[in-house]
């Protein structure tokens, strides 16, 4: 059976926050991570501060979501009818709620065994990590300041490490933190392409190739440290902008520091906050172009809830599942009629122009110029995405870079 809490926290202002805005040399990682990078800004990383920090004295309060809950053994074992109707919860939380968590108890070790190693990690001093800092690859130590939400003045108070698969480079002479996150990558693979199973199964389609794909795609462990806020962070600076992560689902174990939210269909903010052991499972927008927008991408961020949590850091592991590059974007047919329903021919065309037959790999590329993470991208790879209809926000410099195709702009 599913459950669902729900209770109030209070909260920080959360005003004027919009979508990520990254740019600047990166590879697909960024990207799958949902997050994106701007400009090294040099920062010391703080401490927890000795004295009571002022982070926002706008506070109201804000409901928690109705998260559905589910036993991971009991929907991989159930059948008949019971199956159906824990399926039918489990895609419609994804589809209404946009997050619902699984309790995966042969899980639970992994996962504190990897916020043991998280947590001595980003412990350590700013040069220290600095050393896994890598400028061309989304991979290793990523410091405050590389990520800055549209909309937003300050760049996230956030430091990240990104493992992506078959990783080389670990951090030296920390062998337990890459046994652990090494075995973190393989587990979390399968169980994201048993979701995407579960998920297939809800939308009554074939679940092999979104399945097999999953497990060979370029899945990211993104390790993230919220450090506790400092009377000296601009108000307006928050753990994580408001975003739309850019690939299919993004797994995440409970944290011990509230702070994760969503935006509902009405388009309020609802804290995430789910019992302990549990893993939360959020759809990125590989699969909201898969179901043609029957399922959406959940807008999310990370703020301090201040109130006794105001003094506190907040850590997070979180996992990144797409689907192959190859992989074709093209939505599911079902999913078209029901996301059609109702709508007249024309009204259905003009809808599906925002779904066109592309890979996983155009979809990327077309996000990552839209948000200047590919700064000067080469014309082919422009004249082509236009003419599949993507790059639908370009940036002005893109249009100076190649004026001629973006006449019709
Ligand atoms: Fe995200």
């Amino acid at each position: 059976m599913s459950a669902s809490i729900n209770q109030s926290v209070s909260q920080v202002n959360l005003s004027g926050l919009s979508l990520v805005t990254p740019q600047k040399e990166v590879n697909h990682a960024q990207a799958m991570a949902g997050d994106s990078i701007s400009s090294i800004a040099e920062q010391k990383i703080d401490k927890l501060p000795g004295s009571p920090a002022v982070i926002n004295t706008t506070t109201s309060i804000i409901e928690n979501a109705a998260i559905p809950l589910f036993d991971f053994e009991e929907l991989q074992q159930a059948k008949g009818e019971q199956r159906k109707e824990l399926i039918r919860q489990f895609g419609e939380g994804l589809r209404d709620v946009g997050f619902v968590a699984v309790r995966a108890e042969s899980l639970i070790p992994l996962v504190e065994a990897a916020n043991v190693e998280m947590e001595k990690y980003f412990s350590q001093s700013l040069e220290e990590k600095m050393k896994d800092w890598r400028q061309s690859h989304a991979t290793g130590f990523s410091p405050q300041g590389r990520e800055t939400a549209a909309g937003a003045k300050k760049a996230d108070i956030k430091e990240t490490f990104f493992i992506p698969p078959n990783y080389k480079e670990w951090p030296k002479g920390r062998e337990e933190f890459q046994g652990v996150m090494g075995t973190y990558h393989k587990e979390f693979t399968k169980l994201a392409a048993l979701f995407m199973g579960f998920l297939a199964e809800f939308l009554e389609e074939a679940t092999e190739d979104i399945t097999t794909s999953m497990q060979d795609a370029y899945n990211l462990i993104r390790l993230a440290h919220y450090p506790a806020p400092r009377p000296e962070d601009d108000p307006q600076a928050v753990w994580a902008g408001a975003h739309e992560d850019l690939n299919a689902l993004t797994l995440l174990p409970s944290s011990k520091v509230p702070g994760l939210q969503l935006m509902t269909k009405e388009g309020e903010w609802k804290a995430v906050n789910i019992p302990q052991g549990y893993i939360l499972v959020n759809t990125g927008e590989q699969v909201q172009h898969k179901t043609a927008g029957w399922i959406r991408a959940t807008r999310h961020q990370v703020v301090n809830p201040g109130g006794v949590y105001a003094r506190q850091r907040r850590f997070a592991s979180i996992f990144f599942a797409s689907w192959s590059a190859s992989f074709s974007l093209m939505p599911f047919e079902s999913c078209i009629a029901k996301a059609t329903a109702g709508m007249a021919a024309d009204e259905k065309e003009k809808y599906m122009k925002g779904f066109p037959d592309i890979t996983v790999e155009q979809n990327l590329n077309s996000r990552l110029i839209e948000m200047r993470t590919i700064p000067n991208p080469p014309e082919e790879m422009v004249r082509e995405l236009r003419e599949k209809g993507l790059i639908r926000k370009p940036p002005e410099e893109l249009k100076s870079l190649y004026p001629h195709l973006f006449a019709d702009e």
